[in-house]
């Protein structure tokens, strides 16, 4: 219980512990290093595909066209129930193109991108206008189920070129039965009908050129 019988002066235990501090950090720098090398070697040699599917989309081809080779063992996926299938295939889709506007709860970000859970475009009884929106894109004010949509910049860029019409159509069936929606499955071939219908179109589409198109 004595307070202090040192048995060495605490300046040697003092310097011991300097030693050993030194010691430990001069190895410790040599090691990191070389670890780090080879690291970074085997990171060139094997790049990370990982890295890119998690990069923040910017709705460029570059980054929607992966969906389609994402995963080779998607295509065995159980026949029989085609929804199933479609709903998982969108899904991905929506993760790699949609989600960073319209987020992956499907209720977009007050005043930047509307939402898609509840939303009349999504869950109207025909894809029509939907599939426009997604191959060409959307411009100007836009209001859901009746109510205007507040944004400063309004622009959906166009996915025509980076999704294949079976991409557009696993979506599609994917937001209109996610988050509570519920609506028909979309084909492969009602995109192509419109894909051919709208090939001349190079423009964005505007709410009032979209209401136009019959829904129902
Ligand atoms: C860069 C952000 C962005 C991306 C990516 C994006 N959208 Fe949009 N989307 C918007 C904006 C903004 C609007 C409203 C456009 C307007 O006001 O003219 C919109 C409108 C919509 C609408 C109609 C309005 C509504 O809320 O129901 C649907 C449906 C839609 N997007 C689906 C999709 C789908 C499916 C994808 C992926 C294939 C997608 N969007 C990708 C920003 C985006």
């Amino acid at each position: 219980m004595s307070a202090s019988a040192p048995h060495s002066s605490p300046w040697s235990v003092i310097n011991k512990v300097i030693a050993i501090v030194l010691a430990v950090g001069a190895a410790y720098f040599p090691i990191t290093f070389v670890l780090g090398g080879i690291k970074a070697s085997y990171n060139l040699r094997h790049p990370q595909p990982a890295v890119q599917a998690s990069a923040i989309p910017t709705a460029s081809p570059a980054i929607a066209t992966p969906a389609s080779e994402a995963s080779p063992e998607a295509s065995s996926a159980p026949a029989g129930d085609g929804l199933t299938a479609q709903m998982a295939e969108g899904q991905k889709t929506y993760m790699l193109v949609c989600f960073a506007c319209h987020q992956p709860t499907g209720l977009g970000m007050p005043n930047m991108f509307p939402p898609l859970a509840g939303s009349d475009w999504v869950i109207a009884p025909k894809p029509d206008r939907i599939i426009r929106n997604v191959l060409h894109g959307m411009t100007g004010p836009i209001s859901i189920n009746g109510k205007p949509f507040a944004t400063a910049a309004p622009l959906m860029p166009p996915q025509g070129a980076a999704l294949s019409d079976k991409q557009i159509a696993d979506v599609l069936t994917y937001v209109r039965n996610s988050w509570g929606n519920k609506a028909s499955a979309v084909t492969p071939e009602e995109v192509k009908a419109i894909r051919d219908v709208e090939k001349a179109r190079t423009a964005m589409w505007t709410e009032a050129e979209l209401l136009k198109i019959a829904d129902r």
